[in-house]
């Protein structure tokens, strides 16, 4: 198993708390068949001090208080996803943030199927490997207590 010595990488993806209630299965089923394993999995109301600080880099945008309020307000659920180039491709699987620009450029991506505007755009991906490292351990904790093969190197700090 080489995923021991060289492993996969990993970003944090979070279904967002509207497309949770009502498209858990088909999204969860999407992720599966696009080969991420979901090696962490977390299903939790944030407080709005959790939203705050995992939005922490938008914070002086105008949407900041609509979004933690959204977050907010019900359950996410927060994923470790591993695949050979993980962030790149759960982008990709995301699509545009809006979703009238996400049908237009990517009309088979989550957000041009699930999404219900800008705001409530049903799933949320680290934009870097950096982020995807400090979020996944602000969501999980440090993982180093308790790793197995598939959290590895590059997911610590
Ligand atoms: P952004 O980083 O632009 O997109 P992405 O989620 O693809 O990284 O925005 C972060 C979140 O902020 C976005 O998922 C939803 C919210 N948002 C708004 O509510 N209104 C907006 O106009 C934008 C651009 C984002």
């Amino acid at each position: 198993e080489l995923g021991f010595f060289f492993p996969r990488e990993h970003t944090l993806a979070v279904i967002k708390p509207d497309a949770l209630e009502e498209h858990r299965e088909e999204i969860l089923r999407r992720v599966r068949e696009a080969g991420f394993a979901v090696t962490r999995a977390k299903e939790t109301v944030l407080s709005r001090e959790m939203a705050e600080e995992f939005y922490r880099e938008h914070r002086d945008k105008p949407f900041f208080g609509q979004l933690v309020e959204f977050m907010s307000r019900g359950p996410c659920l927060l994923m470790a996803l591993a695949k050979e180039n993980a962030v790149e491709e759960w982008r990709a699987m995301m699509g545009p943030a809006d979703p009238a620009r996400a049908k237009e450029e990517a009309p088979d991506s989550l957000r041009a199927r699930f999404a219900a505007d800008v705001l409530r755009n049903a799933v949320h991906g680290s934009s870097s490997r950096e982020h995807a490292s400090a979020k996944i351990r602000f969501v999980f904790g440090d993982i180093q207590s308790d790793q197995g093969p598939e959290l590895g190197r590059e997911d610590r700090a």
